[in-house]
Order: C-alpha cells, then sequence, then structure tokens
C-alpha cells in the first residue's frame, strides 16, 4: 500500500529550543515511519518579516536543518528541503490567490494578532497572503496530513476553503482535502515558568553548550514554597518537574515523592535531570560542530532533498495547468 503524504514547515528564525524539540521534532521522527514525509524549511514565510535583510533568516537554515537531523529527521526516509529552491511554490501560490477572497484573509486571526503584536511594519501583500503561500506548500505536495501546533489551525481551515473554491471552479476533484495532525505533547516551560519562547527569552536551546544549558537549568525557578533545602515542595508547581515527563522519565515518581518529603534538594532534583538532558541533547552538539566544520555536508542534504522535491511539485502544477487550460496551445476560438 502506497503510504499517506505527510508535509511541514517551519520558519528559519533562530536555534530550537526544548519546546520545538519535544512538541514538534520528536513528532516528526515518528511520522517518517509511517508516512511519506516532506520536511521544509519556509523561509519564503519568513520573508514576511525578515524583508528588511533576509541574510539573517537565510544564516538560520543550516541550524534549522542541522537540528532536525541531529533529533532524527533522516533524510533517506524523508524529503527535507527548502521551500524557495522550488519556484512551483510561489507559482502556485499566485494562482490560488485567484481564488481566495481578501475577506477570508482578513479575517485570518494570526494576521490580526501579528498585527498587533509586531513592532515591525508588516502590512504587506505577502504577510496578509501568508496563508495562501501556506496553501501551496500543502497542495503543491498532494499532502493529506499537516502536522502543525494549534495557532496553525486556521491556516489549515483556509487551505481547505481554498481547495473546495478551487476544486468548485474546475469542477473537478483537483486536491483532495487536507487533515491537521496535532501534536499531543503539552506546552514546554521555559526556565521562569512561563511557556517556553524565544520572544520571552526564556529557552533552553539545543545545540546550547553544555555549561550555559547547565546553569539556566540551575538558575531555574522551581516551587516557591521551597524557600529552604527542609520545605517540602510540589512537583506540580515546579516548571522543573514538567522536563520528567520526558527527560529520566523513570525517576519520576521517586522525585516527586522526594520532593514532598523534603528528602531531596532543588539542586539534586536539577543536577539529576540535567545528566539525563545532557545524553539525549549531545547529538543536536554534535551535529552542529560536524555541520559548522563541512558546508557541504547540509548543502548536499538540502540539494537531494529539492530534487526530489522539484519532481513531486512538477507533477502537480502539470495537474493544475491542465485543469486551467494555462498550457494548452495558441489557437484561435473556434
Ligand atoms: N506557518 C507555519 C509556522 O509558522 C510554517 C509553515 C509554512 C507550514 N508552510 C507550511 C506548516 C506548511 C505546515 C505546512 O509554523
Ligand atoms: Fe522542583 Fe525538583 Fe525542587 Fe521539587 S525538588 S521543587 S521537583 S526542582
Amino acid at each position: 500500500m502506497k503510504k499517506e503524504r505527510v508535509l511541514s514547515g517551519m520558519q528559519p528564525t533562530g536555534r530550537l529550543h526544548l519546546g520545538h524539540y519535544l512538541g514538534v521534532l520528536m513528532n516528526y521522527v515518528k511520522l517518517q515511519e509511517e508516512y511519506e514525509c516532506y520536511f521544509m524549511v519556509a523561509n519564503l514565510h519568513s520573508l514576511t518579516v525578515f524583508y528588511p535583510n533576509y541574510r539573517k533568516a537565510h544564516s538560520f537554515i543550516a541550524p534549522l536543518v542541522s537540528d532536525w537531523l541531529a533529533a532524527g529527521i533522516d533524510p533517506e526516509k524523508s524529503v527535507i528541503f527548502v521551500q524557495s529552491d522550488i519556484p512551483e511554490h510561489a507559482e502556485l501560490s499566485l494562482i490560488l490567490s485567484m481564488y481566495t477572497p481578501v475577506s477570508w484573509l482578513l479575517r485570518n486571526p494570526t494576521y490580526k494578532e501579528k498585527q498587533e503584536n509586531l513592532d515591525k511594519d508588516i502590512d504587506s501583500h505577502g504577510f496578509l497572503g501568508y496563508p495562501v503561500l501556506q496553501a501551496a506548500d500543502i497542495l503543491l505536495y498532494e499532502a493529506k496530513l499537516v502536522p502543525i501546533g494549534e495557532d496553525q489551525l486556521p491556516h489549515l481551515e483556509l487551505t481547505r476553503e481554498i481547495v473546495r473554491r478551487f476544486n468548485h471552479y474546475q469542477q473537478q476533484e483537483i486536491f483532495d482535502l487536507p487533515k491537521p495532525l496535532l501534536s499531543s505533547f503539552p506546552k514546554v516551560l521555559g526556565t521562569d515558568g512561563r511557556k517556553m519562547s524565544k520572544s520571552y527569552g526564556n529557552t533552553l536551546d539545543l545545540a546550547e553548550s553544555e555549561e550555559s544549558f547547565e546553569k539556566k537549568l540551575m538558575q531555574m525557578k522551581t516551587d516557591t514554597a521551597r524557600v529552604r533545602r527542609q520545605d517540602p515542595g510540589n512537583p506540580e508547581n515546579c516548571p522543573v518537574f514538567t522536563y520528567y515527563d520526558h527527560f529520566g522519565q523513570k525517576d519520576k515518581n521517586e522525585i516527586a515523592k522526594a520532593c514532598r518529603t523534603a528528602s531531596i534538594g532543588c539542586r539534586d532534583c536539577k543536577a539529576n535531570l540535567f545528566s539525563y538532558m545532557k545524553e539525549e541533547l549531545r547529538p543536536f552538539r554534535e551535529m552542529r560542530q560536524k555541520a559548522e566544520k563541512d558546508p557541504s555536508f547540509i548543502e548536499n542534504i538540502l540539494h537531494k532533498g529539492a530534487m526530489k522535491a522539484k519532481e513531486r511539485a512538477q507533477k502537480t502544477m502539470i495537474k493544475v495547468k491542465e485543469a486551467l487550460g494555462l498550457n494548452s496551445r495558441y489557437t484561435f476560438p473556434a
């Protein structure tokens, strides 16, 4: 049986952190066993914000891909590629934009939110059309499933609306309706106990040096009831404890008990956690070093990925152009 296709994308906006790893990357890695996966660096999407100086975003591509590889995304199993290497994204996006009423884009919640929150002027045509480009990403590979976070659901719904409208005018089912695949890992907390996010400056980065990782972890807030070493704590009020859901999981129950009875101090608790994290994150540091030493390593992977992606994308474009009649001969009307 043919495997169903999955596509997901990530913008190159900076280094990946633990939140990305637990919430997104681990999910990607699992999916590649069951599906034909396309993992895309959404660098054209990042242009919506990085337009004054795109080079900065470009420099985040290699580190992003290096983190993917370190997490276990395997270029032999999945297609790893950069969006702008496949011009068909722009081409399909333009065509789909003709089937997308502006009113749909204006009421897109991420459009309103970002415009209000970002200090940068992003009042551009491209930013308004962001979800159309995302629809093109998905449809170009005829992906059935799209792993995304909850914040991206409106974009997937828009993709579905565009598909319905496009199919309606073609009077054929050119595209199937893609479905979201929500990841199940709960929100990962940052060093200050709020949601881990680059904008809060509370991240633990995957490829971060051991020293700096350890320092951040050791300074992290714990249950505020544990003022002194002998005060019992409640792991449920402790952001550090949430990491035990993944790292050192087998110690989790014991640690919870020891915390409640104050038989363990926060320093020991964190040191124990760090020993697990250090082990698991080692490939991220090693991959980064390897990729930095030999730039052609990542470039080769992306080159191969682009060739595979291109082949798939071109099939879809032929189908779309045939449906519209865009590739028929230039003859006089009958
Ligand atoms: N908009 C997505 C984000 O910021 C990134 C993205 C671009 C994407 N194209 C995609 C995600 C296609 C899924 C499918 O997270
Ligand atoms: Fe948190 Fe561990 Fe300290 Fe308990 S002992 S408050 S779980 S860091």
